[in-house]
C-alpha cells in the first residue's frame, strides 16, 4: 500500500474522530432535546466504530507476513482446513455489495468471516463475535492504489500481509475472557 493510499485513510479517520468529538460536545450541552440526543448518539457509535474499525484494520497489517503459531494454525483449521480458506472467504465476502469492512470473528465457540456494511459494526457484535481480522473495504482504502474495479485484487493482496501475531493475541484474549 503506497503513502498515498495511506493519507486517505488518515483523513476518514481524522474526520471520524472530529466528528465523534463534536457530537460528543453536543450530547453535554443540555439545551439539545432528549429526542435529538437519541440520534446524536447514534451517529456517534458509527463514528466511533469507523475509529475503532481503522485501528483494528491499521494493527493487523503488517509489511512483513507474521505467520500464527502450529498451535493457532490447529485452532482455526477446525474451522476453516487451513489459513488460504481464510483468506479466500474474506475476498469473498469483500466482493458484497455497497461499502464496509471483511473480517473475520470469533466468539465463544465459533469463528466466521463477515462483512459489516458501512461502519455498522453493531450487527455483528451483537451477535456474540469479536473481530480478529479487520479489511477496509471503503473505496478509499483501494482506489488509488488498485483503480475502481481494483477491490478484489487489492483484498487479495492485503490477506497476504496479516499479522497473525496480532490475530492470534485477539483469539487468545476472547476466548480467555
Ligand atoms: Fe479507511
Amino acid at each position: 500500500m503506497t503513502l498515498n493510499q495511506i493519507n486517505d485513510h488518515f483523513r476518514y479517520y481524522e474526520k471520524a474522530v472530529a466528528n465523534y468529538n463534536a457530537l460528543t460536545t453536543l450530547l453535554a450541552n443540555d439545551s439539545v432535546p432528549e429526542q435529538e440526543k437519541k440520534q446524536i448518539e447514534f451517529r456517534r457509535t458509527y463514528e466511533n466504530n469507523t475509529i475503532r474499525l481503522h485501528e483494528l484494520f491499521f494493527e493487523n497489517i503488517n509489511p512483513k507476513r507474521i505467520l500464527p503459531s502450529l498451535e493457532f494454525t490447529d485452532k482455526i483449521a477446525s474451522a476453516f482446513g487451513n489459513l488460504s480458506a481464510i483468506e479466500q472467504d474474506l475476498v469473498a465476502v469483500s466482493e458484497a455489495e455497497g461499502v464496509g469492512w471483511a473480517g473475520l470473528f470469533a466468539s465463544n465457540d465459533s469463528v466466521v468471516v463477515a462483512f459489516i456494511r458501512g461502519s455498522d459494526f453493531g450487527s455483528v457484535s451483537d451477535a456474540g463475535y469479536k473481530p480478529l481480522i479487520i479489511i477496509d473495504c471503503w473505496e478509499h482504502a483501494y482506489v488509488k492504489d488498485f483503480g475502481m474495479q481494483g477491490k478484489k485484487e487489492y483484498v487479495s493482496t492485503l490477506t497476504k500481509y496479516i499479522d497473525w501475531g496480532v490475530v492470534e493475541k485477539r483469539f487468545n484474549d476472547i476466548r480467555s475472557a
